[in-house]
């Protein structure tokens, strides 16, 4: 392990953003490039939300409906250290694959409006970062416009997530009447008007001079009133706890006008970990490793139509890339040669000719590669823990309009479920019931088999709402307690999955058979 090494994967920090559409996102994104240098971004962010602008030539619906149905990678540098951003897909109907992404990363920034607070596709995401216990900072935009009380902002990050908070920066006013942001941490207040001045408040704190006399009266008494309460009744600031995903430190500002984003980013960067150790069938694995290792947690098809190429996304967690360098695919033992098969962008092309553990590389796939793969030029044997399958909510029966397709139908459903664009299931009649997060999947994965596979599907409503992987044994018994609100399939590993109507009749099921049959979320917990 040389030193050189060590030091560049200690540089790295990887996070994702999680927020509900308009809350901030791609406007936060593009701050925070502009504050670093940004080394490698995919064309403008903006420009990737706006269908009159979308640069990507991948698919259609993307570019019909203005939205980024993929996801992609920045870095920008800051301070000395190398921070990726991974972008997740901002619009409602999002799928697995977002929540998948979140699994590459280190840590989470929160987005929240202000004025808004918690909403639904929020709290999704956040419960999958809670999952992985890595920490999550969240900052509460659009402080510019009128905003509600803060503290009961704070309260609603306790009730409505379930984590505790600490604030560690305090807003002054909002709107009209926003005065700045205090640092409680380092004793500093960032003016909003006054030319953004800077105000080091030293040990006096609030009582500094400088301070009273430069805010709005009332604003500064609220605010003096409102910290004071927070020292009180808050939480304590833990790095620990922080470290831990267990509390999360709360930042105000506005991305918009570019207020706040400085001491979200310092804090960010002095908080947030360096890559972290991943588990795997070998224990867990420590980054900075003389050995090149990652896993694939995301499979892109058809970023070109005209070339039919696949991108597989590689999340580096040990040692160091080169171009060119040979691997092993665990999975199937198969040597790699990761040559001109390298590029970074979900959407723009770049050669990248090295990268280290906490970096995000894309390699052409021509079908090596599946959802969960570990690639390595140490140990070959080495696997990365499997990424969890999330349940889906949503579902759909379809078949091939043309029966003389059916083979094509059946390539092409097995090959999108492998990529992890949708989940399939089975009956025992060989029917096909796709199953998904959002809506988005199901129209991505029929434009995908119409365009890939030259299938036209036919579509009927499957009126169910839950899946659970069932653990059995004796599958017999549990084709008894079937009937047509439940039914059973089986997912792509072969494994016995119940699909019930909806929420109700799951749980009667439970509590008629309880102690008959066990029901898990996903197929990891059988
Ligand atoms: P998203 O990626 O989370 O979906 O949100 P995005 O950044 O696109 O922001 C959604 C809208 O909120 C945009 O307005 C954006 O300008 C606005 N916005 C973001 N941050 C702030 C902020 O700090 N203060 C205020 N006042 N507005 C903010 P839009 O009108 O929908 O789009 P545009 O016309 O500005 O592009």
């Amino acid at each position: 392990m040389t030193k050189l090494l060590q030091t560049e994967v200690e540089k790295r920090r990887i996070f994702g953003i999680i927020s509900h559409p308009d809350a901030g996102k791609t406007t936060l994104t593009e701050k925070f490039l502009l504050h670093g240098g940004a080394i490698r971004e995919a064309g403008s962010v903006k420009a990737r939300k706006n269908s009159k602008f979308a640069k990507s030539d991948w698919m259609e619906i993307e570019k019909q409906r203005g939205i980024s149905v993929t996801s992609s990678v920045m870095q920008f540098e800051y301070d000395k250290k190398i921070v990726s951003i991974m972008d997740t897909p901002g619009h409602s109907d999002f799928g697995e694959d977002t929540y998948r992404i979140l699994t590459a990363v280190d840590s989470a920034i929160m987005v929240i409006d202000a004025a808004k607070g918690i909403e639904s596709q929020t709290k999704k995401l956040f419960q999958v970062c809670r999952m992985r216990g890595i920490p999550i900072f969240t900052f509460i935009n659009k402080m510019d416009r009128q905003a509600r009380d803060p503290l009961e902002l704070m309260e609603e990050l306790e009730e409505v997530l379930g984590i505790p908070s600490v604030a560690v920066t305090w807003p002054a006013g909002s709107g009209q009447q926003f005065e700045g942001v205090y640092d409680r941490v380092n004793e500093k207040f960032h003016c909003f008007k006054n030319d953004r001045l800077t105000i080091d408040l030293g040990e006096e704190g609030l009582a500094n001079d400088q301070l009273a006399s430069t805010i709005n009266n009332e604003m500064y008494d609220t605010l003096v009133d409102e910290v004071d309460l927070l020292d009180g009744a808050g939480n304590e600031y833990n790095e620990e706890l922080i470290a831990k995903g267990e509390l999360t430190p709360v930042f105000f500002g506005s991305a918009l006008v570019d207020f706040g984003i400085t001491p979200l980013l310092e804090h960010y960067l002095n908080l947030s970990p360096s890559p972290t150790p991943r588990e795997s069938n070998k224990g867990q694995i420590e980054p900075a490793q003389d050995f090149f290792s990652g896993f694939v947690f995301k499979i892109q098809a058809n970023m070109n139509p005209n070339h039919r190429d696949r991108i597989a996304f590689v999340r580096i967690c040990t040692g160091k890339f080169d171009r060119g360098m040979e691997v092993v695919l665990t999975r199937t033992g198969k040597k790699m040669k990761l040559s001109q098969s390298t590029q970074f962008m979900a959407d723009e092309r770049e050669t990248v000719n090295e990268a280290f553990a906490g970096d995000v590389i894309g390699l052409y796939d021509s079908g090596n590669y599946q959802i969960g793969d570990t690639i390595t030029n140490g140990d070959p044997s080495l696997q990365y823990e499997a990424l969890p399958t999330f349940a889906p909510e949503l579902f759909l029966k379809v078949f091939t309009k043309n029966a003389l397709k059916s083979k094509q139908f059946q390539k092409g459903v097995e090959q999108l479920a492998q990529e992890g664009a949708i989940q399939v299931y089975k009956t025992e009649y060989n029917e096909i019931i796709l199953g998904a997060i959002g809506q988005l999947q199901f129209e991505v994965f029929e434009h995908r088999l119409k365009g890939e596979y030259g299938v036209d599907i036919l579509k009927d409503a499957a009126n169910f709402q839950v899946a659970k992987w069932v653990k059995v044994t004796e599958i017999s018994e549990v084709k008894k307690l079937t009937d047509s609100r439940t039914v059973l399939v089986y997912d792509r590993w072969e494994n016995p999955v119940l699909l019930f109507a909806n929420d109700f009749v799951y749980e009667r099921f439970v509590q008629k058979n309880d102690g008959v049959i066990t029901l898990v979320d996903s197929p990891q917990l059988l």
